[in-house]
């Protein structure tokens, strides 16, 4: 299975997938392309690193969103690509990207959905609100992704719980080592080998 990996930021989701491919963790997978809508994002040069083809594909090089999603979608299947991984990825992909992947994109959420997900849900953001309600449990989610927002069928969850003492940034970090670096490279490998 080959597979498009679309990317933002620091890349450890990234980096996860990489590492679980290459110690056999995923198997029948290739990562064929990472792909960033931020031209400086580390997660280009994780993908350099490792001797994968990285792009700088973003919104501000089209007239529109309609344009952007069209060369998103020839880039992709370009590749021969057959799942589309979001890891940590900040644009809201208009319909007709997410139509012409149909069950074919995954997203990894930095929270235990349907927790604190949706519009305005993203990065320190998440933790700050689980932080602000309370809870003394949360974790991240694998998704299939569909037209809305964190909303498409649940793929995996894994918990992590709070600490006292946790700040944003020191939540993100455990649910990131403790739940999304697992519980991503697991359903690309689940998909990778039919059992999802
Ligand atoms: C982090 O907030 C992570 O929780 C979420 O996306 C952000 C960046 O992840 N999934 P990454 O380091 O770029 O993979």
């Amino acid at each position: 299975m080959k597979i498009a990996v679309l990317v933002s930021g620091g890349g450890t989701n990234l980096q996860a997938i990489i590492d679980a491919v290459a110690s056999g963790k995923i198997t029948n997978t290739e990562i064929a392309l990472v792909i960033s809508n931020k031209e400086s994002a580390f997660a280009l040069e994780r993908a350099k690193n490792a001797g994968i083809e990285g792009k700088y594909i973003s919104p501000k090089q089209f007239a529109d969103k309609e344009e952007y999603s069209k060369a998103m979608i020839d880039t992709i299947k370009g590749a021969g690509c057959d799942l589309v991984v979001l890891a940590g990825f900040l644009v809201v992909l208009p319909a007709s990207f997410v139509s012409a992947f149909e069950n074919k994109i995954i997203n990894i959420h930095p929270s235990l959905i349907p927790s604190f997900c949706g519009d305005g849900f993203y990065g320190l953001k998440v933790h700050e609100a689980a932080l602000a309600r309370g809870v003394k449990v949360t974790g991240a989610t694998v998704h299939y992704v569909d037209a809305g927002t964190d909303t498409g069928p649940i793929i995996g969850q894994k918990a992590v719980y709070i600490e006292d003492g946790d700040t944003p940034e020191i939540l993100q970090k455990r649910v990131m080592e403790q739940a999304e670096w697992i519980i991503l490279p697991k359903a690309i490998d689940d998909i990778a080998n039919g059992r999802i």
